[in-house]
């Protein structure tokens, strides 16, 4: 019986010593202490020997016993602290790292065309001394239409379809919105200009978006003339396309501006000999301008005896399409990550 108690002993200090697997450990302690385990079983049958024997046997399992039970516990100490260093060297991060160095790995952001472009305009007009503006993109009825001397039941209205709230507000048509709320808050003379997402009741094809953005400009002064108008107009479209651009004014309607003109820009792709872009005339429609009407004005509680402007709304997506040969509007919104990579 002792021989045998020897045996186990041994046998188990060798499974014991010979694990690696923290999770092996508490297997091993049933196979061996377990109610059905090598040791108790020899504690079982302890009643059948001589009291005698049953007192010597009896000692000798216990210390046994305890040096299995020592060894278990030492090895689940052993190997706990072996898994937590393991751990740490596979899965240690070094803090210190320069990010320059340990971002190579990752791929960054994209800035959507149209914000980059938005951006660069802003960099173009804010260093010549224009401020930026922000306004509502639910906006009410008098911003958007009455206050630019557009009142109800005016034809113009028709020319930008609008999306009405059930209160009688509405998402604004165009960025000229903010022109209004700007006057109210600046003293001339000043030079703003505001970028916004605008929205029109629109069936959608390849030019033409119900959500889309502009840039608003307007500057107040005394003696604000055309003149000021082009040489702005020329400044920012030589910034966004970083060579020289010719403009010219064609007479257009739009009921906040008198005159009201369209504006075009020589076309960059034959440099004004007439190509498929610009339809053979060498210039392409680039936006909405005019020197401000004094019912603008007045609304904006500027005096317009004292003080004139100019004012104008460009569309960022169709000047992004021209500058990139994008040939459908639909994609700015598509939500494709292949269309922003491409910038
Ligand atoms: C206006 O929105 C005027 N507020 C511009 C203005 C401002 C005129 C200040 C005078 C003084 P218009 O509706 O033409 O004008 O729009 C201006 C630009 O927005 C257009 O040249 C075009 O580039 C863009 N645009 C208009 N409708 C759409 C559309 N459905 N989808 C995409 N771009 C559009």
């Amino acid at each position: 019986m002792e021989e045998k108690l020897n045996k186990i002993k041994q046998e188990a200090l060798e499974i014991i010593n010979s694990s690696k697997i923290l999770d092996e450990i508490e297997d091993i302690r049933v196979r061996i202490l377990g109610r059905k385990g090598m040791l108790t079983e020899i504690l079982r049958s302890l009643g059948q020997l001589t009291p005698e024997l049953r007192n010597t046997i009896g000692k000798k399992s216990n210390e046994i016993k305890k040096i299995i039970e020592d060894a278990l516990d030492a090895k689940k100490d052993e190997l706990t602290k072996s898994g937590f260093s393991e751990i740490a060297s596979s899965e240690w991060i070094d803090v210190t790292l320069n990010p320059a160095v340990s971002a190579r790995e990752r791929k960054g952001g994209y800035l959507h065309p149209l914000s980059k472009t938005q951006y660069e305009i802003e960099d173009i007009l804010t260093s010549m001394g224009f401020q930026i503006l922000d306004g509502p993109e639910a906006e009410t009825e008098y911003y958007n239409f009455e206050a630019l001397n557009v009142p109800k039941f005016h034809p113009a209205r028709d020319m930008q379809d609008t999306f009405w709230t059930e209160d009688g507000n509405l998402l604004r048509t165009h960025t000229s919105a903010i022109q209004i709320r700007g006057m109210e808050k600046m003293t001339p003379p000043f030079r703003i200009m505001a970028p916004g997402r605008v929205f029109r009741y629109e069936a959608t094809d390849a030019s033409h978006e119900h959500t889309f953005y502009q840039v608003e400009g307007m500057m107040v002064g005394e003696d604000i003339s055309v003149s000021h108008l082009i040489y702005i107009m020329e400044e920012v479209l030589t910034g966004i396309f970083k060579k020289e651009v010719k403009v010219r004014l064609r007479p257009g309607y739009f009921p906040f501006v008198e005159p009201g003109f369209e504006l075009d820009f020589s076309c960059l792709i034959c440099g004004g000999a007439g190509c498929r872009v610009c339809k053979q005339s060498g210039w392409i429609e680039f936006l909405g301008c005019g020197l401000v009407h004094p019912n603008t004005l007045r609304a904006g509680n500027i005096d317009p005896d004292k003080w004139s402007g100019f004012a104008f709304g460009m569309g960022l997506n169709r000047l992004i399409m021209m500058q990139a040969g994008i040939n459908d509007i639909r994609h700015f919104m598509s939500g494709d990550i292949r269309f922003v990579q491409q910038f």
